[in-house]
């Protein structure tokens, strides 16, 4: 997909489609009024026959308007004037690619980012845009026999080329900015996604490996993969109790970007849960949806996604993606409930669960990390089930043992549209991780979930500033719409983009 930013008329487009919004009651924007203008009052007339009332998710399709040199125009519904905020215009570029799709149109101009949006600049609008096109334009057919028949609903020419058209010529530069920081975001938001996307007998801790192998040389990162005997050397005694149940071997993926200008300087570390599979282990999870634990990896799939982001944005600064890869299964070598075993920092945990594994490979992984003496850490996992309870599908939950980087990644999460929020890690919510036989449990009471698991994680993240991520909401959708978001990685983009400043 090719993407350009110009400030034009509409009317004076000659493309596949252009692309103008229709506020609710029929109610035109600048750039559908300029259509109207050319085409004579053509656009009012169809509306007032009652086809598109403006509501969001709606379009109408008009061909060969008089007048108006493009083939197409598509009318999208904004939904009301007053109400447009960032959710609805994310919305409306969502409907209009939805639409472009079904059309035989190979280029379009969008007139959806000259909208006004309260406290947001054109940056953002293009940043969303570019965003939103690539989103809706992936697909997932790799596994399909004839990927064409896929969606017949779809036109099987693809659309290949957007012009964004912004209000001001003067607008035009940081538009440019916004659009190859965006294109370079969608890169690896899309890798993300395919990765969480593929199989888990696909995807193993293996592939990973050779998918951040790959990425490393396509894009001049370092990449040391670590196996089995290494880990034992290391004492990753958690870790590894998780790998054994898995005929999979366990990969160690370490990402390198040296990107800084000085020498030596601190990097930050993003640590991935990579679970390829999450069957719970002997405490094994119930039939309905474990379909959906091939997701438990999405954390890893966002580090390497955003891995392969910094690399094309080229950020001037140090960035480390590190990547515990295992399978949670049951079998004879299987941990057990009850289980002790010894970390990386020492400390022995009582596995009390063996479900709750994600956390056992990355309190191995964040001692790992002190080896960087990291200027912060964060971890980005599919932790609990808890978060999905607590903030449903729209927003990530953020814990951090430092305030300041707790701020920077909200305002990154605002910034992006890529939204998460902060919950509390007080040293009360640390009772409930008690062993009679071991330093810690690996799990506390039902209650706080969320909370609990990021308490645990928080014992061995002593040594730098660290914020946890629990994408279990937020890194998939169930249902019809089944599918890895990518997300966070515009948040991570974003935090790490505004840390390189
Ligand atoms: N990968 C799961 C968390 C999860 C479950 C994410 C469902 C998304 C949807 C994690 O490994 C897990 O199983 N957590 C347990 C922890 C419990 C045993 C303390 C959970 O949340 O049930
Ligand atoms: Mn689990
Ligand atoms: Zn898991």
């Amino acid at each position: 997909m090719e993407f350009s930013i110009k400030s034009g008329s509409p009317e004076k487009q000659r493309t596949g489609c252009v692309v103008v919004g229709v506020f609710e009651g029929r109610k035109l924007t600048a750039s559908a009024q300029g259509i109207d203008r050319a085409a004579k009052g053509f656009i009012t007339d169809v509306l007032s026959r009652g086809d598109l009332e403006g509501k969001a998710g709606t379009t109408l399709l008009l061909q060969s308007v008089a007048g108006v040199p493009s083939d197409r125009v598509l009318l999208v519904g904004l939904g009301k004037d007053r109400e447009m905020g960032e959710s609805a215009y994310r919305k409306a570029i969502d409907t209009a690619v939805k639409a472009l799709r079904a059309t035989g149109a190979t280029d379009a101009a969008f007139f959806l980012t000259d909208i006004t949006l309260r406290k947001r600049d054109t940056a953002f609008k293009v940043e969303q845009a570019v965003l939103g096109i690539m989103e809706g334009m992936y697909r997932f057919d790799r596994m399909k026999s004839k990927p064409e028949e896929n969606k017949p609903e779809e036109n099987k020419r693809a659309l290949g080329k957007v012009v964004l058209h912004l209000a001001r010529r003067s607008d035009v530069a940081a538009g440019e900015a916004a659009a190859h920081r965006a294109y370079a975001i969608a890169g690896g938001v899309c890798l993300a996604r395919d990765l969480g996307n593929l199989p888990a007998n696909v995807c193993t801790p293996a592939y990973l490996a050779t998918e951040a192998q790959a990425l490393a040389k396509l894009h001049g990162l370092n990449c040391e993969v670590l196996g089995e005997k290494e880990l034992e050397k290391l004492g990753m005694g958690a870790f590894l109790a998780v790998a054994r149940g898995s005929r999979q071997p366990p990969k160690l993926i370490v990402l390198e970007h040296r990107g800084a200008k000085k020498k030596g300087q601190p990097p930050v570390v993003l640590v991935g849960k990579g679970v390829t599979f999450d069957t719970g282990g002997i405490s094994l999870k119930p039939a309905p949806e474990m379909d959906e634990m091939k997701f438990d990896m999405c954390g890893a799939a966002s580090v390497l996604g955003t891995m392969k982001a910094v690399a094309l944005m080229k950020l001037p600064m140090n960035v480390v993606g590190i990547v515990p890869a295992t399978e949670n299964m049951p079998g004879g070598n299987a941990i057990k409930p009850g289980d002790i075993v010894t970390t990386m920092s020492g400390k022995t945990v009582e596995i009390l669960n063996t479900d709750a594994e994600g956390r056992l490979i990355l309190c191995d992984a964040l001692t790992y990390a002190e080896r960087y003496k990291p200027a912060a850490v964060v971890d980005i996992a599919t932790l609990t089930g808890a978060m999905v309870i607590a903030l449903g599908n729209i927003a990530t939950g953020l814990f951090a043992n430092t305030d300041s980087l707790a701020r920077e990644l909200i305002q990154a999460g605002d910034a992006s549209w890529d939204r998460a929020w902060h919950l509390p890690l007080w040293d009360d919510y640390q009772e409930g991780l008690k062993s009679n036989f071991a330093d810690i449990p690996n799990i506390a009471s039902r209650a706080g979930g969320a909370i609990t698991a990021a308490c645990f994680l928080e014992r061995f993240a002593k040594a730098y500033p660290w914020a946890h991520l629990d994408v279990a909401g937020t890194a998939w959708k169930s249902g019809a719409e089944k599918g890895a978001t990518g997300r966070p990685v515009a948040l991570l983009a974003n935090f790490l983009t505004r840390r390189s400043a």
